[in-house]
């Protein structure tokens, strides 16, 4: 059955061809072989039919018995090689292009987590997954089949066309004439059908994300009764997929009827004239039976090889898509000091020094920013001429309005990206010197959108410190207060969390983000809007437990909630990415300024 596949043609398919080639290259060997064995099989199928003419000819017509069973065995045994080399193919065929997709998918994957977050910031994740899913299948699609059956179809046509040729030229002419008028039908048919099949998956897409976003947003769509509405543009994109799908298979169902029926009135033809020419003495009844057999099979593989010729290039497509992605640039990493640990939780840079020599700094937890403007995209400053510093063992809280900036500070601290101008330092050092995995090692944080995997509790709580035991796990949660509500859960600190958590309550969420975060035990924390939806009882339990944990370290805290930043050794008020006070609370409150304003309009104050 014919089937279409809706594609953008690739950009610059000679590129993604040389990478997709490296792929396989690796995998070189067995694609000779497979490419010998197609040789082998459509060698038997057109040799075969070509003995027809020695066996009517030499053995039927003089009847000769004992050397026509001789044939016959002859051809059988041949035709049986084809079909194990057709078996045989196929077999190594499926377990190559698995291997080869297996390592692509792997690489893909491997480059997607090195992406700086700029990038996932302008994708969507369905822009994402389709790599992994939609792209990688089309790639495994004509790997499966279509390398193989392009391989021989070509083989046959060559073939067929050559032996056509070899028993009668003139009988030929018709067969050709016939063949590209099945080409003009074929390139037109395939036009039609494509424009209306890329329209089909357009359509689909559309679906898809309509519905993904409705499933998403269900319980927004209930608040406001948006049901109604919802439906009727479902409907709406519903039918479109509907009218494309429609036209699509219309015109692709037209191929192969009409193919066949070419190939049927060509075999008519054929016969006809054939048989005027053996009448005549032009021709031989040998010539004349293996001819018509060729005719019969030639028109199968012209439309396959007007159909594959679209699903190499789907998939080349995809592959470009998935090369694309795998060429951008991954997230920078000059970083040469690395953090030793020394044992007994002492931790200590090494700084290399001119000469090879190694300087050991200790692990303090200071973080200084001089100077820093930062934006996301060139067009926005969001952070300007920053400076700030946190000593060791202090705790410094940042407050202002929704979009100050407080956030993207802690994104800098993380290196999770770049600065424009100025420096951070840690401990003296420049935190572009540093290796990004031993800087992030170094500070734990909570982060505003807390994201739990699927697993286990405990195994959440131990994503902080993959080798924590269990009675780290338990003192960690403790720590966090989330080990009363855990307790309390059926299966305690085994039961399975799904979809990020959604079985848990927002503050049950964060209390493990917390936990999470006091078991990696670092110098430095972060912690952002960290208590956010917890009460204010369990706040202040937390913050006991806390209190122990950041002894010591130095904590940058983020919160809209007075209580939890006015203990803080120095609170940075925050307005449009400027710095516009600071000082310990009593200084603040004194001052009259924004910090005052903030807070007195929203809360009581004690
Ligand atoms: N990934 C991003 N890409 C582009 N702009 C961003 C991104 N994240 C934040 N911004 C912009 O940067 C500014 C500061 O955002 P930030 O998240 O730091 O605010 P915030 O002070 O943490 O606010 P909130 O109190 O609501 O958490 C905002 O104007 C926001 O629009
Ligand atoms: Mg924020």
């Amino acid at each position: 059955m014919a089937r279409y596949v809706g594609y953008r043609r690739p950009e610059n398919t000679k590129k993604t061809l040389k990478k997709l080639m490296h792929y396989m290259g690796i995998h070189k060997w067995s694609l000779i072989l497979v490419a010998l064995l197609v040789l082998i099989g459509s060698g038997a199928n057109i040799f075969g039919t070509y003995l027809l003419k020695p066996v009517i000819n030499n053995y039927i017509l003089p009847g000769d018995i004992p050397g026509l069973i001789k044939m016959v065995i002859f051809m059988g045994i041949m035709y049986l090689c084809g079909v194990l080399a057709t078996w045989g193919y196929n077999q190594l065929m499926v377990h190559t292009a698995q291997k080869v997709v297996s390592e692509i998918r792997q690489d893909l994957f491997d480059h997607t987590q090195k992406l700086p977050l700029s990038y996932f910031d302008a994708h969507t994740h369905g822009e994402l997954m389709s790599r992994f899913t939609n792209d990688v299948d089309t790639i495994t699609e004509a790997l499966n089949n279509s390398f193989a059956m392009m391989i021989q179809s070509f083989a046959m046509i060559t073939g067929t066309i050559t032996m056509i040729l070899v028993l009668s030229v003139r009988l030929s002419l018709i067969v050709i004439a016939f063949l590209i008028l099945m080409l003009v039908f074929i390139k037109f048919n395939g036009r039609r059908s494509r424009k209306y099949f890329s329209r089909q998956q357009k359509c689909l897409g559309s679906i898809n994300g309509f519905v993904e976003e409705m499933v998403a947003g269900q319980k927004v769509e209930k608040v406001f009764n948006h049901e109604k509405q919802d439906f009727e543009e479902f409907c709406r994109r519903n039918e479109a997929l509907r009218e494309s799908s429609t036209k699509a298979l219309t015109y692709s169902g037209m191929m192969v009827p009409t193919i066949v029926s070419l190939s049927y009135i060509n075999y008519a033809v054929s016969a006809c004239v054939g048989g005027l020419f053996v009448l005549q003495g032009w021709l031989d009844l040998g010539s004349l039976s293996s001819y018509l057999v060729y005719v019969r099979q030639s028109a199968m593989p012209f439309n396959q090889f007007t159909q594959q010729v679209n699903f190499l290039l789907a998939a080349l497509a995809g592959a470009e898509r998935i090369f694309d992605m795998m060429e951008i640039e991954p997230e920078t990493d000059q970083g040469k000091v690395h953090l030793k640990d020394k044992g007994n939780r002492e931790f200590v840079w090494e700084v290399p020094e001119e000469g090879g020599a190694i300087q050991e700094v200790p692990l303090k937890g200071d973080v200084r920013f001089h100077d820093v403007t930062f934006g996301y995209n060139k067009k926005k400053v969001v952070l300007s001429d920053i400076s700030l510093y946190a000593k060791p063992g202090q705790k410094i809280a940042f407050v202002g309005s929704t979009g100050a900036g407080k956030t993207t500070i802690t994104n800098l601290i993380n290196r999770f990206y770049e600065i424009q101008q100025g420096t951070i330092t840690y401990d003296g050092i420049d935190i572009r010197d540093i290796c990004k995995d031993d800087l992030r090692r170094s500070l734990a944080m909570v982060i505003q959108d807390t994201h739990l995997f699927t697993g286990t509790i405990a195994d959440n709580i131990r994503y902080g410190k993959l080798d924590a035991t269990d009675e780290e796990v338990r003192e960690a949660a403790r720590i966090a207060n989330a080990d009363s509500f855990i307790r309390r859960l059926p299966h305690g600190y085994d039961t399975m969390l799904h979809s990020d958590g959604a079985n848990l309550s927002q503050g049950q969420r964060q209390l493990l983000a917390i936990a999470r975060a006091a078991i990696a035990s670092p110098p430095v924390l972060i912690l952002d809007e960290a208590t956010s939806s917890i009460d204010t009882r369990t706040e202040r339990l937390i913050e006991k437990g806390m209190d122990a944990l950041m002894e010591g370290r130095t904590v940058f805290v983020i919160a809209h909630r007075l209580s939890t930043v006015r203990n803080s050794e120095a609170i940075m008020v925050l307005e449009q990415g400027k710095i516009i006070e600071r000082g310990n609370h009593d200084d603040l409150l004194e001052q009259r300024g924004r910090y005052y304003q903030l807070y007195t309009g929203q809360f009581e104050l004690e």
